[in-house]
């Protein structure tokens, strides 16, 4: 690692924005390192566009613990956070900061994120204290899907839109380095953002928060169905389906391997071996 947690603050104080993306294993963590992404999230959203599960709350601690360790050995440069999975952290807080340390100590992450504002709060104070920078989470929190009623935009009426400033404010207080904003109206992430010394990093919260996250597969294109706040700039599920396709086709066809794939052996040995030859030596 050689980005600091200190880092984003300094880029919000410049008006400098903040690109992060999700990453999820060893050959994309290489990718969004190299491509100069600053924060790499191995979000719970794995459970959804990697392990094939209807919701997030089915990701368990091992499942982070392993493709945070994939994730670690790809990125040389990039901060590492990594999501704690439901039911990891709300417990109680003793729970929350054995997991976080889990993640830090066997995983190898350099921060944590967990969901909810006043309700964790304390839980955020203690992780931190432990001496693991946290990333809180508002707006639409994933992990409460049953509880919001389903995935959709949150912070549109007065007292939600109160909420999510106070829910802000305690974070802050309770020592996160940042907020991802969620699935918030536009403006009002501009106003939780001016609020707050730490900087908001938005996922369908307009323009105006200080640094944008994104799940990678909905750039790539490998998702099954692109949300409306997501842009797609690669179309990866079709050349991938293209690719098995022609390479099916090929070998149905006989047309690989050839013998550019394909190893020699002398042609002594071959004599030898259909002559019925021992070939012990
Ligand atoms: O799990 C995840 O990918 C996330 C992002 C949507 C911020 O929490």
């Amino acid at each position: 690692m050689s980005v600091r947690t200190t880092k984003f603050h300094e880029m919000k104080r410049a008006g400098e924005p903040i690109p992060c993306i999700t990453a999820y294993d060893y050959p994309t963590a290489k990718l969004a390192d190299a491509a100069g992404i600053p924060l790499i999230l191995v979000g719970d959203s794995l459970g959804n566009v990697v392990l094939g599960y209807d919701s997030t709350t089915d990701v368990t601690m091992d499942d982070m613990v392993r493709h945070t360790q994939a994730v670690v050995r790809g990125a040389r440069k990039a901060l590492i956070v990594a999501d704690m999975p439901f039911m990891s952290y709300q417990v109680n807080s003793d729970e929350a900061v054995r997991n976080a340390g889990r993640l830090v100590q066997e995983a190898g992450a350099h921060a944590v994120k967990l969901e909810g504002g006043a309700a964790v709060a304390e839980t955020v104070a203690r992780i931190t204290s432990a001496g693991i920078p946290v990333l809180g989470h508002l707006g639409l929190t994933p992990q409460s899907v049953n509880q919001l009623g389903g995935y959709r935009v949150q912070g549109r009426t007065l007292p939600q839109a109160q909420r999510l400033l106070d829910d802000a404010a305690k974070l802050e207080a309770a020592g996160a380095f940042g907020i991802v904003l969620e699935s918030v109206p536009g403006l009002l992430a501009q106003v939780v953002t001016d609020g707050l010394q730490i900087p908001t990093i938005g996922i369908g919260a307009g323009i105006g928060c200080d640094g944008q996250i994104q799940v990678l597969h909905d750039v790539l294109g490998l998702s099954n169905r692109i949300p409306k706040h997501a842009k797609q700039y690669a179309d990866l599920n079709k050349i991938i389906e293209q690719a098995i396709t022609a390479y099916a086709g090929d070998v149905r066809g006989r047309k690989f391997p050839t013998d550019e794939h394909s190893t020699e052996i002398d042609v002594a040995v071959m004599r030898e071996l259909q002559s019925g030859a021992s070939l012990d030596h």
